[in-house]
């Protein structure tokens, strides 16, 4: 019988601790992590992520630091305003909404945010830390969320053979790392990737995440594997109606994947429950506490 992931429930957990553990850190230590997100220009979808981050934050007893900038912003604009927040201490968390407008350089902006406040992980020092796991990383959100969903569910994953389809630096390459770091045997796998049905069907873990709808048929699941889908695509179905469907379709994998994270409702939940860690994390380590225990 196939489990379905329950990332929504998950996620509810995870911010209900979040919650406590930001309730014990104003009574103990008089401290209120500040999580500020950047949003430049009108982007109809990052608009919707931004608004919920903030709503999200607010419900955790978080300070929620909102900065809607015109499109036509310039980088210097931009630059400056990311270098008051990395010097003010009420700020302990930093996220400049992606993608940016094309007149900005993106990696500059990135390699401008403190790493310690960096709470995409983004920035190539918590990129290096990752890879080496040394120095405490901040660990991208999206990835950090699948590894407890897995973890959640297979306990130990030590030994058993992953592929990540997908290659992005927001997701692919650091679930790879995390995969790696938890004894897995990764492969990552991509748009130039040979057999890649074969590739996949050798997988007890399946993490998908490639930004095409259904790419991954049941057929290159193999029998009870765990199956993390981290696509969200907006199709139209054949009735003109708009749906969320994963990179994974779901009806056949469903039928021989031993669990599955569904679309909606997966992973989706869980990227902005992890920011929320991360911003609880990157407050208490600017303070010389020790990190949260997210369980
Ligand atoms: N745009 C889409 N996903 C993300 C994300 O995880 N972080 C940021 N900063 N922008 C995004």
């Amino acid at each position: 019988m196939t489990e379905v992931i329950d990332g929504k429930a998950f996620s509810a957990k995870l911010r209900e601790n979040i919650k406590h553990q930001v309730s014990d850190l104003k009574a103990q230590h008089n401290l209120v992590p500040g999580l500020a997100v950047v949003l430049v220009g009108e982007d109809p979808a990052s608009q919707v992520y931004v608004r919920s981050k903030g709503k999200q934050t607010i419900e955790a007893g978080m300070n929620s630091i909102e900065h809607k900038l015109d499109e036509t912003t310039s980088e210097e604009v931009l630059l400056k305003l990311i270098d008051e927040m990395n010097n003010d201490d009420s700020v302990n968390g930093i996220l400049v909404q992606l993608p940016l407008p094309d007149h900005i350089d993106s990696d500059k902006v990135l390699a401008t945010i403190k790493p310690e406040k960096d709470v995409d992980g983004f920035h190539v020092i918590n990129v290096g830390r990752l890879s080496t796991w040394t120095g405490k990383p901040m660990i991208p959100c999206t990835p950090l969320g699948s590894i407890m969903l897995l973890k959640d569910k297979l306990g130990s994953l030590s030994g058993l053979d992953a592929v990540v389809v997908g290659r992005s630096n927001i997701v692919g390459k650091p679930m790879a790392a995390l995969l790696l770091q938890e004894s897995c045997t990764v492969t990552v796998a991509h748009s130039r990737t040979k057999n890649l049905q074969e590739v996949c069907r050798r997988a007890d873990i399946v993490v998908a995440a490639v930004g095409r709808p259904e790419m991954i048929p049941g057929d290159w699941i193999k029998p009870g594997a765990t199956v993390i889908d981290v696509g969200i695509n907006r199709i139209q179905t054949p009735e003109g109606k708009n749906k969320l469907v994963g990179d994974v379709d779901y009806a056949s994998a469903s039928q021989v994947a031993g669990a599955i994270t569904p679309v909606p409702g997966g992973v989706g939940p869980m990227t902005i429950a992890c920011l929320l860690a991360n911003a609880l994390t990157a407050t208490c380590r600017q303070n010389g506490l020790a990190d949260p225990d997210f369980g």
